[in-house]
This record gives structure tokens, C-alpha cells and sequence, in this order.
């Protein structure tokens, strides 16, 4: 285990997951992912999560160590995904006597992982209620659909600790030395982007408390400057752009649709514009998708394919539109042999968005690039440096 040091009283027991292929079954994570787990010492124990299955073996080795022979007194569930909550019956077979905290949807939906008999053991908390731990103590808050509609966070009032459950969460191990916007961005937008309005209401339950240090579920324990990372979240989760620039996404079978994207990133750089290009391809769609919500003006460059959209750019649309994609500009730029359709139904996906502008005009490539398409993919560039 990498030693996360927190305080006396509050240790790290989480695991580090190097080898996953993909989490969640679709996302690349390069760096892994850190499945975060801590036990708060006290009078009395608290347990504040288990871990994904991968790491059982782990997880209990660290909180063995760290409870030095006591027993824990509680487990305080804030969310049953199964990257958090695969050890639940475990932990509860081993220490008979231990509680598990949750709220009543936790406990719905507890027998639906488990076969455990969790009666006598339950302590079941809302909104506001606190449990004492003898010098710390708990008080919860509930957080639906952050990401799931079970989840909960914590505070402790004494080190004014939030256990922030998924929120503040990044991919990447704890042994990873990188940035965190660009993986807490990639996190945020492909898991919990949809629940955009749930994030905002956590986050004015969070205004009103005091906050030194933020242990997310997943990524680094956050103790300096949380001031930056609030506004990270208050900017994702109310789908505002973070930034100026654009994001040119293409969806090409035999290059010549990449050939156009580059060209209209060469133009746009050329105006002094910040360009981002993915080939949907082949890059990681959910760093296109996180790209896309960061910068303020997209364009989607497609092949037509069997009458249709080049699959790659329909799943990245698809992607989009669960996102809840909103508030930008859009450019087109079509690509079709003998009948284009790409640009009709880019632009229903584009209409779709709430509140996103079209750039004019929309560029219609029939094979390659010619005279007529090239200009009208410097009108594109012109429009789009304009938005
Ligand atoms: Fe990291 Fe929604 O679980």
C-alpha cells in the first residue's frame, strides 16, 4: 500500500488497482484506479467503505494493520456500486458485531448484492442525523444520483473531513504522479455527468460546511486549495465550458475526412485558437467526450456510412447526448461519395442539445476535399473563430 497519510486518527486502507483493463467494463485507464477505503480510529472504529472485489485481499491486510487487533464497531456504506461495496459481506462475516450505516435506500438495495441476513445490524441514518465516534463523529448527507440513488456522504465534524463518497473522485492510481484536472475531468463527465443537477445540490450542502480535506472514493486525498476543485465542480456539473477552444472530432474510413479535420485545425490554429483533435477511431472516446465539455465550441466531421453516421461518431453523439451536452457551439462537416446523409443527422443530434448554436455553414465533402468544399471549410473556420 502507498501510504496516504491523513491524520492520527483517520488512515488510508484503500488499494491501488494497477491491472484493471477497463473500469467500469468500458473506461481505458492507463494510470489504474484507486479504490479509496479508511477507517477512522477512535473510542469507537468506523470502516468508511469496502472495496472493488479485485483488491479483497488487500484491503483487509491494510485495515488489520491499521486496527492493530480491535475490532471495527462500524461500516458506514455510501455507496453500493461494487467498486466500493464488494466486501460488505465479507467484513460483516468477519467481525459479527459490526454495524453497517446506511440510509433506507442502501438497505433496499443491500439484499440485491448479498445474501447475508443484515437484520440486527442495520443503523439506518438521514439527512443531518450524526453518529459519535467518541472525540469524532459523522453527520450524513444525503447525495442521490451522485451517482447512484443510495449514495451518502460523510462529514466529521472534529477534523472537518468530507468523505465525499464518488464526488471529487479521479482515475488513476494513488502512486500516479499527474495531473488531476485532465482524469478528474474524464471521470467526472463519462460517470457522473449526467447528474449534473444532483452534483449541484451536493454542492450547496457542501457550501455550508467548514472543509479541510475531501476523501473521495476514488484519486488523491484533497487537502490544499479545495477552494479550486469546488469550482472544478461547479463549472462540470453546471455544464458551463471550462475553457476557450475547439474540439474537432472526426469519424474518417479512409483518411480523407481526417485529411479536412486537419485542415480546419491548421486554420483555426492559424487564428490563434486552441484546437483539440480526436480520431474517434481510434483515441479514447472518453477523453473526445470530456474535451467536448471542456472547451466551448465543438465540430463533428463524419463519413456517411450505409446511409448512415460512421459508427464511431454515432457512439460519440450517443455518448454526448447521455451527457447531457448543452450550451455549445457546433460546426458540421460531412463527408459522402454518392449520397451524404452524415450532415442531416449530425445536425438532429446537434438540435437536440439544449441550448447549442450551429455554425454556418455546413460543409459538405464529396470524397475530397475541392475547391468549392475548401471554401467553405474557411467560411467553417472563419464562423467558428467568431462564436
Ligand atoms: Fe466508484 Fe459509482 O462508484
Amino acid at each position: 500500500m502507498s501510504k496516504i497519510n491523513i491524520s492520527d486518527a483517520v488512515r488510508y486502507i484503500g488499494c491501488d488497482d494497477h491491472d484493471i483493463d477497463l473500469f467500469e467494463s468500458q473506461y481505458h485507464v492507463p494510470n489504474g484506479v484507486s479504490y479509496n477505503s479508511y477507517l477512522i480510529v477512535d473510542e469507537k472504529i468506523a470502516i468508511m467503505d469496502t472495496v472493488d472485489a479485485r483488491a479483497t485481499e488487500g484491503w483487509f491486510a491494510n485495515m488489520e494493520q491499521e486496527l492493530a487487533g480491535r475490532k471495527p464497531d462500524y461500516l458506514v456504506v455510501s455507496h453500493l456500486e461494487p467498486d466500493h461495496a464488494s466486501n460488505i459481506q465479507k467484513v460483516c462475516e468477519k467481525y459479527p458485531d459490526l454495524q453497517v450505516v446506511g440510509n433506507a435506500k442502501t438497505f433496499g438495495m443491500l439484499p440485491q448484492f448479498f445474501t447475508l441476513d443484515f437484520s440486527g445490524r442495520k443503523m439506518e441514518v438521514k439527512e443531518g442525523d450524526t453518529l459519535e465516534l467518541g472525540s469524532h463523529s459523522l453527520t450524513f448527507y444525503m447525495a442521490p444520483m451522485v451517482h447512484w440513488p443510495e449514495v451518502m456522504v460523510a462529514y466529521e465534524n472534529q477534523e472537518k473531513i468530507l468523505f465525499s463518497a464518488d464526488g471529487f473522485g479521479k482515475f488513476g492510481t494513488l502512486d500516479t504522479q499527474e495531473d488531476w484536472d485532465d482524469e478528474a475531468r474524464r471521470y467526472f463527465i463519462n460517470i457522473v455527468g449526467k447528474y449534473g443537477m444532483p452534483v449541484q445540490t451536493l454542492l450547496k450542502k457542501a457550501a455550508a460546511l467548514d472543509m479541510q480535506t475531501i476523501c473521495p472514493l476514488h484519486g488523491p486525498v484533497l487537502k490544499e486549495n479545495l477552494a479550486y476543485y469546488l469550482e472544478k465542480y461547479q463549472v462540470w456539473s453546471s455544464y458551463r465550458p471550462e475553457e476557450e477552444g475547439v474540439v474537432i472530432v472526426y469519424a474518417s474510413i479512409h483518411g480523407n475526412t481526417a485529411a479536412a479535420a486537419g485542415k480546419l485545425a491548421a486554420l483555426l490554429e492559424e487564428k490563434g485558437q486552441k484546437v483539440s483533435v480526436f480520431d474517434l477511431a481510434r483515441d479514447d472516446m472518453a477523453k473526445a467526450v470530456a474535451d467536448a465539455f471542456r472547451y466551448d465550441r465543438l465540430v463533428l466531421a463524419a463519413a456517411t456510412y450505409d446511409g448512415g453516421l460512421f459508427p464511431c461518431m454515432e457512439d460519440f453523439l450517443y455518448h454526448l447526448k447521455m451527457k447531457n451536452y448543452q450550451k455549445r457551439t457546433i460546426g458540421i462537416m460531412e463527408n459522402g461519395s454518392w449520397a451524404p446523409m452524415a450532415a442531416k443527422l449530425m445536425k438532429e443530434y446537434a438540435e437536440s442539445f439544449k441550448d447549442c448554436v450551429l455554425a454556418e455553414p455546413v460543409v459538405t465533402i464529396r470524397s475530397t476535399l475541392n475547391a468549392a468544399s475548401q471554401a467553405q471549410l474557411e467560411q467553417l473556420a472563419e464562423a467558428l473563430e467568431t462564436q
